[in-house]
């Protein structure tokens, strides 16, 4: 099928749809035809992203919503006003809200640990597990589930002891999730991006920008990688191009961290 309407029909729903790599993905997933569920801790940035959906492709209805993926009762709200609006639950999960709190090991609270793993782990478990349950309680024949780690979950990086322990959390989560539920034709696997120009990049030092790698077998050339980047992987993820691909890992680095 061409990429442009690869998506017709997948009901998709993303979580952190409100800004970066989330917005980029539902504006990809909607440009080849599904529709999108814009989920979002913010309202207002989940909307704006609404806004700026198309939505030309057949049968295509999109919506906004509020979720704090690390709440079991606001999910489970979630996937229940999905399936109100929509008689259906969504096939296709993107996994993108997540947050850093950054701070070195030496000095790093409890509460900064807590809230990370909270968000980007138990958030990424709580969501899949409320996909693949009502997936699997309306006898779906297929669903694809990804996940958003981060190169930093392999590889750790200086002031995110929580942040990596976070995503390389998420990476066991997907591959155990994706041996539990592809008896069910539910696929589940992980973008691990590099280091992708969004608001949460934003906040990390020019200082610290300038030591990134420059090695000769990257691409990696000191610039940013943007969301769009990430956001093609996830469409090849969730449309049937994959259809094989199960449990896998995919970095999305630009050659950074080879290896
Ligand atoms: N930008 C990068 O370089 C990079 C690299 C690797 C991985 N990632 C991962 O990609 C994903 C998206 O990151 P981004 O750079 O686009 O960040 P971003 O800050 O631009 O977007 C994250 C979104 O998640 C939402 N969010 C935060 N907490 C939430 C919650 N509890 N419930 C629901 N939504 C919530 C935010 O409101 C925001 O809209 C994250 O999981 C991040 O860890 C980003």
């Amino acid at each position: 099928m061409a990429a442009a309407t690869r998506l017709i029909s997948r009901l998709t729903l993303v979580t952190g749809g409100g800004s970066g790599i989330g917005r980029s993905v539902c504006q990809r997933f909607a440009s080849e035809g599904a529709s999108v569920v814009v989920a979002d801790i913010s309202e207002e940035s989940a909307n704006e992203t609404l806004g700026s959906l198309s939505s030309d492709l057949r049968g295509q209805g999109h919506m906004a919503a509020v979720v704090d993926v690390s709440s079991k009762e606001s999910v489970k709200k979630l996937v229940a006003s999905i399936q109100t609006r929509y008689f259906q639950p969504p096939s296709v999960c993107v996994n993108a809200a997540g947050i850093t709190q950054d701070d070195f090991l030496l000095n790093m609270e409890e509460d900064q640990f807590d809230k990370v793993i909270q968000v980007n782990l138990k958030g990424s478990f709580l969501v899949t597990q409320a996909v693949a349950q009502a997936l699997v309680a309306c006898g779906a024949p297929k669903g694809s589930i990804v996940t958003v780690g981060s190169i930093v979950g392999k590889v750790g990086n200086i002031g995110q002891a929580n942040y990596a322990s976070s995503k390389a959390g998420v990476e066991g989560l997907t591959r155990t999730a994706a041996k539990e539920l592809s008896r069910f034709g539910i696929r589940c696997n992980c973008v691990l991006p590099g280091f992708i120009s969004t608001p949460m990049t934003d906040k990390v030092p020019e200082k610290v920008i300038s030591k990134f790698p420059t090695l000769p077998h990257t691409f990696f050339l000191s610039s940013l990688c943007r969301p769009p980047e990430v956001a093609d992987v996830c469409a090849f993820l969730a449309s049937d191009d994959s259809r094989y691909i199960t449990g896998a890992r995919i970095e999305v680095t630009g050659g950074l961290f080879i290896g």
